[in-house]
């Protein structure tokens, strides 16, 4: 058997159109959904990620006020653009780009943005709501993903689902989402990380394996059960001299081996990625409805 794709750009580009079209139908009644975003350094990764984001606002007609730091930015300076941000009215989601210089205290920052506009989901208000299944703002990258099954009619109520991976930002968040008692959850879940004994006996028995190690090849065929569904969410720089940039992106799973086995499998890039801008989009335009009493 070889999988079928979930196509990641298509389910965003669907999921982006509606949301056009609410953003437009929010500016007739005069609002404009408006995204603050915080670079603070040069890291060539993260640039493109926010400059992604941004393009994306633009495209669906969210504005954007742009602030690219330099990586000697303090953190009191930080703070402060912050709390202008907390205070703009104009500003209905705030964007700090992730990881922060070693100098700035991560968890101080992501604390300091008001939790009505924390559209990244990453405050511990918010991460304190999504772990008791009360409504917030949900992380982008885990709510794509969940968005993701449900619109590629993946059942995952009873599924065992084995995430790979204990980040704050992925494996953690996902794990709590997919065993919420609600629709598209009520899955049974595993964690597994780097301190995992066997990690393939979890795998093996995965029907869902949701792979956010970091790691090129961390989930091979051989520790896949025929039939599974994958979905990828590394994005790794291999070298490749074949290519004109010198390397090519991969995920965390061998695509190859692991389709050949799989029902369902998402590429990389074309998977996760488009989802995870496109869930940003959404909190975005959630929150602008919230500070305007239109949800
Ligand atoms: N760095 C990697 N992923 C993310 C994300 O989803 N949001 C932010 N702010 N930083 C990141």
């Amino acid at each position: 058997m070889s999988a079928k794709i979930i196509d990641g750009k298509q389910v965003a580009a669907d999921i982006r159109k509606e949301l056009k079209a609410e953003v437009s139908a929010l500016k007739e009644k005069g609002v404009v959904p408006g995204l603050g975003v915080i670079l603070v350094g040069a890291d060539p990764a993260s640039q493109s990620y926010v400059t992604a984001k941004e393009r994306a606002c633009e495209n669906i007609g969210i504005y954007s006020d742009d602030n690219r730091l330099s990586a000697e930015t303090s953190q009191e300076e930080l703070l402060a653009l912050v709390d202008r941000m907390n205070n703009d009215p104009k500003i209905n989601g705030i964007l700090v780009q992730l990881p922060l210089p070693k100098h700035i205290d991560e968890p101080t920052v992501l604390l300091a943005i008001d939790p009505d506009k924390d559209v990244d989901g990453f405050h511990p208000m918010s991460v304190g709501k999504m772990m008791i299944g009360e409504d917030t703002f949900l992380p982008c990258t885990p709510h794509g993903i969940v968005q993701l099954l449900l619109r590629s009619g993946v059942e995952t109520e009873g599924a065992h689902v084995v995430v790979v991976g204990r980040s704050n930002i992925v494996g953690k968040p996902v794990a709590n989402m997919l065993l919420q008692k609600k629709e598209g959850a009520n899955a049974t879940v595993t964690l597994c990380h780097t301190r995992t004994k066997d990690m393939a006996h979890f795998t093996r028995q995965a029907d869902i394996i949701i792979a956010a190690s970091g790691w090129p090849n961390t989930i091979t065929a051989d520790m896949v059960k025929d039939g599974v569904v994958v979905i990828d969410v590394g994005v790794n720089r291999v070298d490749d001299a074949s290519r004109e940039r010198g390397y090519r992106l991969v995920g965390d799973v061998d695509f190859d081996a692991v389709k050949e086995k799989a029902s369902l499998i998402t590429p990389v890039p074309g998977g996760v990625g488009p989802m995870t801008i496109t869930m940003l989009l959404y909190n975005t335009v959630e929150s602008a409805k919230r500070a305007n009493g239109m949800a």
